[in-house]
């Protein structure tokens, strides 16, 4: 597991996937095989390493990528360094005949992202992108209503994504700071784009164009040792998408505005027959039967109180953390040879539409995807 020592690293994928798999006694198969994950930490800190491993009960740790790349024990290879630094390392794994399993985003350039792809297919190497959204208990809960055609007909969605980040001068920045720094891999819409791809493809349809206008709000923020640097990067992005289901999605990304909304993400989705607002764990409806009939009229205080039409869809069944299932659900590929559909190519397109999205507000036009 390299990069294991980021926000990421330890808190997602060490300490709530991988040894929450271990405490629950890994991963049964289909035959009753049980398998269990056997990390070991990479990274180039070797105390912070050493710190790391220690917390954790004596976890293996190594500085040395290039010698576990030949070990024979160590089948996969897990990354969640700083995007900059992804490309060249699975790429060394692939040639290593490793298995890959990456953040996102999986590269800074689709051509990277896709050529990856192409690499570990012709390795023979099984691959796969973190895309966590995807088990949220929220955007679970959506998926229900959508296979279960609670909306009629879907008309748009409405993705509201963000919070107010610190700049670290008088409080200390909730995110890295090279997320402020082109050079170092940084910007909102690298960053973002990535989820918004495969939460618009999986749900509302595959993106079919894109047209984003970006802005760098803050211009100035203080680093992790308090020194202040200049932000180079979008930190916001205002963004249309179409679907070939004819869906219109609208999605605000910032990391410069104040939440009065139910969630850090909520998705507004409008349909013929109802309505849902989905966020990280909950999700709220309204049916047709149930929607209120609102006039007009700034004369008075709103007779309706909107928020009390909306049902909370219950928690029937018991929700996991999303990176969690989505390690579990590799660790069957690798293992059991389970299907697993959100690999390098997944990725890759992520990473396309953030591009595409890049260009579109350099250019101030509407731009078609290519289906890949
Ligand atoms: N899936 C998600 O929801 C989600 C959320 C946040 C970040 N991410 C992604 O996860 C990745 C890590 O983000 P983070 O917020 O944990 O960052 P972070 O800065 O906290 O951690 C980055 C890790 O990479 C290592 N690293 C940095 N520069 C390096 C270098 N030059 N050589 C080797 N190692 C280096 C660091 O030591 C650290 O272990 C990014 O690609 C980011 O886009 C994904």
């Amino acid at each position: 597991m390299n990069g294991v020592t980021g926000r990421m690293g330890t808190n997602q994928h060490l300490v709530r996937s991988i040894l929450a798999i271990r405490a629950h006694g890994g991963i049964t198969g289909p035959d009753g095989t049980t398998v269990i994950p056997e990390p070991v930490l990479v990274g180039r800190n070797e105390s912070k390493l050493a710190r790391l491993a220690e917390s954790h009960g004596g976890l293996a740790y190594s500085t040395d990528l290039a010698s576990l790349l030949k070990d024979d024990r160590y089948t996969i290879y897990f990354d969640a360094q700083t995007t900059l630094r992804r490309f060249e390392d699975v790429t060394k794994a692939i040639a290593a005949g490793k298995h890959v399993y990456c953040e996102k985003p999986v590269a800074t350039t689709s051509k990277d992202g896709f050529d990856l792809h192409k690499r570990a297919v012709a390795k023979g190497v099984k691959h796969g992108v973190v895309q966590d959204k995807l088990w949220l208990p929220g955007l679970l809960k959506l998926k229900y209503l959508i296979d279960t055609n609670f909306f009629g007909e879907i008309l748009s969605v409405r993705g509201d994504f963000g919070y107010w980040v610190f700049t670290g001068e008088r409080q200390p920045c909730q995110r890295p700071s090279w997320n402020y720094r082109k050079k170092e891999g940084g910007g909102l819409i690298l960053d973002m784009f990535c989820h918004w791809r495969y939460v618009i493809d999986n749900l509302f349809g595959n993106v079919t164009s894109v047209f984003a206008h970006g802005a760098t709000h803050i211009k100035q923020r203080w680093d992790e040792e308090g020194k202040p640097y200049t932000c180079d990067t979008d930190d916001a992005a205002y963004a249309l998408f179409t679907t070939d289901r004819g869906i219109t999605c609208q999605f605000n990304s910032s990391w410069c505005t104040r939440v009065r909304r139910d969630d850090l993400l909520t998705l507004h989705v409008d349909g013929t027959q109802g309505s849902a607002v989905a966020g990280l764990r909950q999700c709220w409806v309204q049916s047709d039967a149930t929607t209120p009939r609102p006039v007009w009229n700034p004369d008075i205080d709103s007779p309706i109180d909107f928020r009390a039409g909306w049902q909370t869809v219950p928690n029937n069944i018991a929700y996991d953390n999303a990176f969690k299932t989505q390690w579990e659900l590799f660790l069957r590929h690798i293992a059991f040879n389970e299907p697993f559909r959100w690999d390098l190519r997944e990725g890759a397109k992520g990473v396309q539409l953030a591009e595409l999205g890049l260009q579109s507000w350099k250019e101030r036009k509407w731009i078609d995807v290519p289906s890949v």
